[in-house]
């Protein structure tokens, strides 16, 4: 779950010490009043939020106590937006009389709804500057109506205020005697909150486990237990009963089984007639938040709670145009945008429709690499496509190949600039092999683009598809118990991870054929750096498009001028035999 920033939960429990009534979580969004209007709710009520960390504020009337998440001007930090929009109840959309619906009213409309916030409120602002005409406001209320009813959000209210003189925000206005509705304050009282209804499935995080004593620490996420309750633990399968719960205030939640069940951390345990759904492929929502582009086929991270698994982004179904709310088909994701998109795991999870439970129905996607955030996910539903494929195991497997040829596989992968000598090499160390009786396959961008992957071309998108499909047919040759050697740019550190994933630890070489661009363009075997120089070729290696150089090979070849082909291959052929693959 992408929600929970430690500030959130101090912020919560901070509130929780003050006062009996119920905690309303609420968002404020949209343009920067001039005076906030926190203002006048904190002067209508007790003010209790002063410690809290930015940009949270706790009120309390006698009513109810407020949580309040200040998200106006941060237009740029849609990554505390989202977090706070997934764990709000109701949200304030401000917007300003004078300009009324804007685009970014939209998007964050669009968000707060697909993100579960059940209440939207829009406060039409700075009426004082539009001579509090009542037109004025019902042309935008009626708007914003008809866009809120398309995107489907459940509870729309709208209400005229001034945030510079408080009018109608916990008082009401003598300004506005045509206004005859609820303030903002009295519309966040009435919205009916059913965060923790007890009719929704029984979902319990695990953090702990003892296995001895049946004992499971952890969290509930969704639904009540019971002593008695008959839970799943997921994704093991198996079931136990509630013998005893122990709860201590806010902290975590223990449950004692009467029989011992497949736990670990980031497990669940659920209703065992409610079950989450265990699958490895899904369908979700992708919010993207990193700064380059999400590009299918890319292997990613995936989180959800505490579980870390790979995950490809297999296909994006459909991107959604947030102002009209058109689906728009898209090739790739930029900053912001948001798509429907089939998922595929590299091991099942268990996991709910984000509708259903707002925790383990999202996740987060992590760069491989760098491991920073660059999207949420709101799951929509299973893919049942795997579900009847399953890995069929045979009696001849790698080993009993490689015997019979022995020789222990690998890879020799060859990364490198476009003319570094990738393939020259490449072409070297396999005569030589061979020479010597060992059994090899020589896999070349160029040759291979000619036949499985000649519907590639050079985007970034098809880079990626280029080396998923590579480094796929690398394990299987290698599978097949043969030296394999790649040679391709393979300009990316994540589609070269990936490769190397695929493969035996230990038994992946990187070798990167460093020979530095200005060499790699007088050479130009192919004319392609001259064309790429004089804007006919577009994405060229170096020119267009980026490289990123490894940072760890097992052998860096210093490629210009002063090596020759053969001495480069004979470092290739001496870290075979200092790694005993040959
Ligand atoms: S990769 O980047 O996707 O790994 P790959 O190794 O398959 O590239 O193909 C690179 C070969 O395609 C180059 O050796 C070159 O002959 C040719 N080529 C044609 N257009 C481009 C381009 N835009 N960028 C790089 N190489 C190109």
């Amino acid at each position: 779950m992408f929600v929970t920033t430690q500030e959130l939960m101090l912020a919560e429990i901070a509130a929780s010490l003050h006062s009996s009534q119920p905690l309303r979580r609420l968002l404020i969004c949209g343009a920067v009043p001039e005076v906030s209007l926190l203002h006048w709710l904190r002067d209508a009520s007790q003010n209790l939020g002063s410690e809290l960390a930015k940009p949270y504020h706790c009120f309390a009337t006698a009513r109810a106590q407020f949580l309040v998440a200040d998200c106006c001007g941060q237009n740029d930090d849609l990554e505390t937006f989202i977090a706070n929009a997934a764990t709000a109840d109701s949200a304030v959309v401000v917007v300003d009389a004078r300009h009324g619906v804007l685009e970014q009213t939209r998007q964050h409309s669009h968000l707060l709804a697909r993100l579960g916030v059940g209440h939207l409120l829009l406060a039409v602002d700075q009426m004082e500057r539009v001579d509090w005409d009542r037109g004025r406001y019902e042309s935008i209320a009626a708007a914003y109506h008809e866009f809120a009813a398309q995107m489907g959000a459940p509870s729309v209210r709208c209400v005229p205020i001034s945030s510079q003189h408080g009018d109608h925000v916990a008082q009401r206005s003598s300004a506005m005697p045509w206004y005859q509705g609820a303030t903002l304050l009295e519309h966040l009282h009435n919205m009916e909150i059913r965060r923790h209804d007890a009719a929704h499935p029984a979902r319990f995080v695990v953090q702990n486990v003892d296995a001895k004593a049946h004992r499971v620490t952890g969290s509930l996420v969704g639904g009540a237990v019971q002593v008695g309750d008959r839970l799943a633990a997921l994704p093991a399968g198996q079931t136990a009963t509630l013998t005893q719960l122990i709860t201590n205030g806010d902290a975590a939640t223990t449950l004692i089984l009467d029989a011992a069940v497949d736990l670990k951390c980031g497990d669940l345990l659920v209703a065992a007639e409610q079950r989450a759904e265990v699958a490895d492929q899904f369908a979700a929502h992708l919010i993207w938040l990193g700064e380059s582009p999400l590009l299918p086929g890319r292997t990613y991270a995936l989180r959800t709670g505490t579980t870390t698994v790979n995950a490809q982004i297999t296909e994006i179904k459909h991107q959604v145009n947030v102002s009209t709310l058109e689906h728009v088909a898209a090739k790739s994701l930029s900053r912001s945008a948001i798509a429907l998109c089939n998922i595929a795991l590299d091991q099942a999870l268990p996991f709910d429709p984000y509708t259903v439970n707002r925790h383990t129905g999202s996740f987060v996607v992590l760069d491989p690499v760098t491991e920073a955030k660059v999207g949420c996910g709101l799951i929509n539903f299973a893919l049942r496509r795997a579900s009847n494929i399953h890995w069929q195991a045979m009696k001849i497997d790698k080993q009993a190949r490689a015997e019979t040829k022995q020789q222990r596989p690998c890879v020799l992968w060859f990364t490198g600039l476009s003319g570094s000598g990738k393939s020259t090499i490449a072409d070297l160390v396999e005569q030589q092999l061979h020479a010597m009786g060992h059994h090899t396959m020589l896999l070349d961008g160029d040759n291979v683009r000619h036949g499985l992957n000649r519907d590639l071309g050079f985007t970034d998108e098809d880079r990626v598809e280029n080396i998923r499909r590579v480094a796929e047919v690398a394990r299987l040759m290698t599978d097949a118990g043969l030296i394999t050697l790649v040679s391709f740019i393979s300009p990316f550190r994540s589609e070269r991870k990936l490769a190397r994933e695929r493969q035996t630890a230990g038994e992946f070489i990187e070798i990167f054929v460093d020979a530095p661009l200005a060499v790699c363009e007088a050479r130009d075997p192919k004319g392609l750096y001259r064309k790429a120089r004089s804007g006919q070729l577009p994405n060229f290696t170096g020119i267009g498009s980026p490289y990123e150089p490894p940072e760890t090979p097992e052998l860096h070849l210093c490629a210009d001028e002063r090596s020759s082909p053969e001495t480069l291959a004979a470092q290739v052929i001496a870290v075979l035999r200092q790694r005993e693959m040959i």
